[in-house]
Formats: C-alpha cells, sequence, structure tokens
C-alpha cells in the first residue's frame, strides 16, 4: 500500500528512484551522512543513488505496513531523507524480531527538527495502525545528533550492545507503547 503521510512540515511517501534521484545525492551523496549509516557507500552518481533507493524499497516490500520512506519538505516539495520503520537485524544479520526507526537527513536541513517531526508521525503509526508493543533505534555512540533525536522522543536509552547490526558496537535505545 502506497505510503502518504502529512505532518505540519512534511510529507512522507514512498521514494521515487527515478524521479526523486536528484534530491537523494544530497543525503547518500555527502560522507556526512554516510559515515553514520548501515549502507556506507557514498553514492554521486544519479545511477547510484537510484540503485539505493530502489533497494530501500526492494527491502520494505517483504515486510507489510513497515518502510523506508522519503521525507519531502512540503513547502519546496524537496525530498531533504529517509524516515524508515524496519525490523531490527540481529547479530547474524537476520530480523530479530524487533522493529527499529531511523533516520538519515542532507546536511542542509540539519537543525530544523525535521527528523524529530517525522519520527513522531511514524512512532504514531508504529503504535497505532502497526500496534507495536516497542520501536528501538540503534546508533554509534558519538552520533550526538541521532543521539538527541532520540532523547526528544522521549525513547529510553538501554546503552552499549553487540546484539544487532552483525554484531557491531552500538547504543540502543527503546520507546514502548503508552498505556
Ligand atoms: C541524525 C540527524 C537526522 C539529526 O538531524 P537534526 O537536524 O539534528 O535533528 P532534528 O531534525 O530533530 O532537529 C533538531 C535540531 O533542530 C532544532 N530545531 C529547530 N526548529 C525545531 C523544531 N520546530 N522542532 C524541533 N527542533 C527544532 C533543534 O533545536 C535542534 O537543533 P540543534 O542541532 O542545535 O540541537 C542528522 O544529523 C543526520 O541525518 N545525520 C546523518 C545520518 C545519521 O546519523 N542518521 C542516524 C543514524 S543512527
Amino acid at each position: 500500500m502506497a505510503m502518504q503521510l502529512e505532518t505540519s512540515r512534511l510529507l512522507i511517501r514512498d521514494w521515487q528512484p527515478e524521479s526523486d534521484a536528484p534530491d537523494a545525492i544530497a543525503i547518500y551523496g555527502d560522507p556526512q551522512v554516510t559515515q553514520w549509516i548501515g549502507d556506507k557507500s557514498l553514492d554521486t552518481t544519479v545511477e547510484a543513488v537510484q540503485a539505493r533507493l530502489q533497494r530501500y524499497r526492494d527491502r520494505a516490500a517483504a515486510f507489510p505496513g513497515l518502510g523506508c520512506w522519503a521525507i519531502v519538505q512540503q513547502d519546496s516539495d524537496t525530498a531533504i531523507g529517509t524516515i524508515l520503520l524496519m525490523p531490527l537485524p540481529d547479530r547474524d544479520n537476520q530480523p530479530s524480531g524487533k522493529v527499529e526507526i531511523g533516520w538519515h537527513l542532507r546536511p542542509a536541513s540539519w537543525g530544523h527538527g525535521y527528523a524529530t517531526e517525522a519520527a513522531r508521525a511514524i512512532l504514531q503509526l508504529g503504535f497505532t495502525t502497526l500496534d507495536l508493543p516497542a520501536i528501538y533505534a540503534v546508533t554509534l555512540p558519538d552520533n550526538d545528533r541521532s543521539l538527541n533525536v532520540m532523547r526528544r522522543l522521549g525513547m529510553t536509552d538501554l546503552g552499549m550492545s553487540d546484539d544487532h547490526y552483525g554484531g557491531y558496537h552500538l547504543r540502543l535505545f527503546c520507546r514502548t507503547r503508552a498505556v
């Protein structure tokens, strides 16, 4: 089912690999973004970034309700980032049974609260529409901006963990559905 979710400043929708590739180069062609994320390839061409967006769509297609979506700024109609709700990979890179939320924004759009705004809407979707009991997030321990997003969202810090993403040493956060 197509994703279409509006917040006050943003539209969250499916990535369109062909038409969104030029915008997405500002995200995935910048090492300030790729140094912090799982897929670290630096995509500086339309072809490379288009292939990435297609991979994101293909991976998510196996998990109804979950996804890896574009964050579009409504006033400029520009795709400025990704917000995802996906199975959290375990130590062997298999689905762990947990669901994670994640965010990537182009650097020009940092500092406006866009990641937090998109994440609040996706947490709400996860807890209400998908009825998830808990949503997790992981980050490299020195990614201060991402840590701040997790704190702003009221996620609980569960400390360092080697249990996810093939055994990477990551800091794990969790938010449970309010009862
Ligand atoms: C992680 C990342 C998404 C955070 O972006 P961000 O812009 O810092 O986060 P937010 O969108 O929540 O914005 C918060 C900032 O906007 C400011 N802000 C301005 N208007 C705001 C508003 N209306 N609401 C909330 N915050 C607002 C906040 O004060 C904060 O500013 P600060 O950086 O001075 O503390 C971004 O740095 C990124 O894409 N990094 C690379 C990829 C990455 O690390 N992904 C996560 C992997 S775990």
